[in-house]
């Protein structure tokens, strides 16, 4: 096991996987969940929460997968290069801890994290529990997990609505079953940082043996309370934050890994903490996690939003200018967020682009590396300056694009200030014939949509559809993003995804904003068909193939 921390480190615990991949519709596929399983690991963050294995056959695979490699494999610029803990989420019973353990053991430092609910509402409405059944079943749980791991985490889920003589009771049975780490969660996000604070700090009076346990504060933003309150836990004597990546997870999310690391780091002459995140890795790593997630990040957002570091006004411009550190309290480069460089010209060849990728944390081989070097060329023959968030954007559109059932042949648009705006849309489907529609719609967007639902006929219900340049300049390459419902009469094939997931998306970038939005709209269909499990029980495509002779039945 991993050794005690130093007193003045604060390990950081990365959820984006597990509670953050709870947010409706930022359900990854196998090979994002490692992508940015790789991405956590560069960033320097001490645990991965890879996943809750016991929740559908895909999550335990996902989170084995992750153990088996992220777990064993050393990363440079970590301490001693250890690879960091590989962590499965159980509840507190037998079969979920022994499956999470399954999933994890593999790993050089595994653990199992187990919860149970301790505030009156959860025993009374949702346990049926006394407090006498949860104070036993803590310590029957924590003993069993401790059984396997030597590394155990546990949580009294809701503990900010929890009783503090019933919480500091709950976690002395913890500790005295074997837990090393005890997570204190404001599962619904109801204190306030001065109440979080103070129940930390009564944690570390008032329960015997905390002293040879690691505290760890897990906050929910429903008040946007969430980084407030980690950082009050944190000072009140945490040594161990649970964040996600852009505070994406369930209703207003969890606290920002991104926010919390550059407070500590910001105010290090007030607070004296450190973590080993790479600052440096912050901005690439929130830019990951959004286009694999399809949860956009606001252009305000604290540390990592596009407009984090923009500087409007002629005041500030001004005292810009003049000294940096007028209106700047963190650099740009520090988080990453220096001006996007020229990498790459038209006369780049696979190998540069490949070593650029690899240098951008992006590995792409095989089929992937050459479709995305395709799409380089033909970017460079249209876009002068090829930028590094241009790669980062084409190899995104190669990386687990999971199941194409369904993929764009050719789409084509009229449109203008006074037509009918209209699309054709060629797609080629999953019985190996082409299928062409027209339709007419509000925009160019709106008729190819339109057009390819004729073909696909999915279950589903548009939910949010957003463009954006991904540089600056007339030629940028444009990043469409689609989220899509599962309709009612779709049922989900629970081997499919967490069994959570009834929202979809999809990402794309071209050029051409007609065709990122297509293939990104495609991109969401194929994953609810491949959630519904239609075509790979082998259900032919109901409308009627281009070659289908005159008056053939759809
Ligand atoms: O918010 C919460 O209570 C959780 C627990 C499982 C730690 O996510
Ligand atoms: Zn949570």
């Amino acid at each position: 096991m991993i050794p005690h921390p130093a007193p003045d480190y604060v390990r950081i615990f990365d959820t984006t996987l597990r509670d953050g991949e709870q947010s409706p519709g930022a359900t990854l596929t196998a090979d994002e969940k490692l992508e940015v399983a790789r991405a956590l690991a560069r960033l320097g963050v001490d645990v991965i929460e890879a996943g809750f294995p016991c929740a559908s056959q895909d999550d335990f695979d996902a989170v084995r997968r992750i153990a088996e490699t992220v777990g064993v494999q050393p990363v440079s610029g970590r301490p001693q290069s250890e690879p960091p803990i590989v962590c499965g989420l159980a509840r507190a019973t037998r079969p979920d801890i022994q499956t999470a353990y399954d999933a994890i053991r593999v790993a050089k430092h595994p653990r199992i994290h187990t919860f149970l609910a301790t505030s009156p509402i959860h025993r009374e409405h949702k346990l049926r529990m006394s407090k006498e059944q949860v104070l036993a079943r803590t310590s029957e749980m924590v003993t069993f997990a401790r059984s396997l791991c030597d590394d155990v985490e546990f949580s009294p889920e809701d503990a900010g609505r929890t009783e503090p003589e019933f919480l500091y009771e709950v976690l002395k049975v913890a500790i005295a079953a074997g837990a090393t780490t005890l997570n204190i969660p404001d599962t619904v996000g109801y204190t306030l940082p001065d109440e979080f604070g103070a129940m930390i700090a009564g944690i570390v009076k008032n329960v015997p043996g905390v002293d040879k346990v690691v505290i760890s504060v897990h906050c929910h933003n429903d008040l946007g309370l969430a980084t407030a309150n980690a950082l009050a836990g944190i000072r009140a004597g945490a040594r161990q934050a649970e964040v996600t990546i852009n505070g994406i997870g369930e209703r207003a999310g969890n606290t920002s890994l991104e926010e919390v690391v550059m407070a500590l780091h910001t105010r290090h002459p007030l607070i004296g903490l450190n973590t080993g995140i790479d600052t440096t890795q912050l901005v690439r790593t929130s830019k990951l996690v959004s286009l694999r997630t399809g949860m956009v990040v606001q252009p305000n957002k604290a540390v990592v939003g596009a407009n984090a570091f923009a500087h409007e006004s002629g005041i500030h411009q001004d005292g810009m200018l003049k000294h940096q550190e007028t209106y700047e309290i963190m650099r740009p480069e520090t988080v990453g967020a220096s001006k996007t460089l020229l990498v790459l010209g038209k006369h780049s060849g696979r190998h540069a682009f490949a070593v650029r990728l690899r240098e951008l944390g992006t590995a792409l081989e095989g089929e992937a590396l050459e479709a995305a070097f395709n799409r380089f060329k033909h970017l460079a023959d249209r876009k002068k300056r090829i930028t590094d968030a241009d790669l980062e954007a084409l190899a995104a559109s190669e990386i687990g694009r999971g199941r194409e059932y369904f993929s764009l042949d050719a789409v084509q648009v009229t449109c203008g200030s006074n037509g009918m705006p209209t699309a054709t849309v060629r797609l080629a489907c999953p019985d190996g014939e082409c299928r062409t529609r027209a339709a007419v719609g509000t925009g160019p967007v709106h008729a190819a949509f339109k057009a390819i639902d004729e073909i696909v006929t999915a279950p589903s219900e548009l939910l949010e559809y957003t463009i954006n340049a991904v540089t600056e300049g007339i030629d940028a390459l444009g990043h469409a993003s689609v989220r899509v419902r599962a309709a009612s009469e779709g049922r989900l094939n629970p081997q499919h995804g967490s069994g959570h997931a009834a929202v979809f998306h999809g990402n794309a970038a071209d050029t051409d904003v007609v065709v990122a939005s297509t293939k990104a709209y495609l991109s969401a269909l194929n994953r609810l068909l491949a959630s519904l499990g239609t075509y790979d029980r082998g259900v032919k495509t109901p409308s009627k193939p281009d070659n289908a002779p005159p008056g053939a039945a759809e």
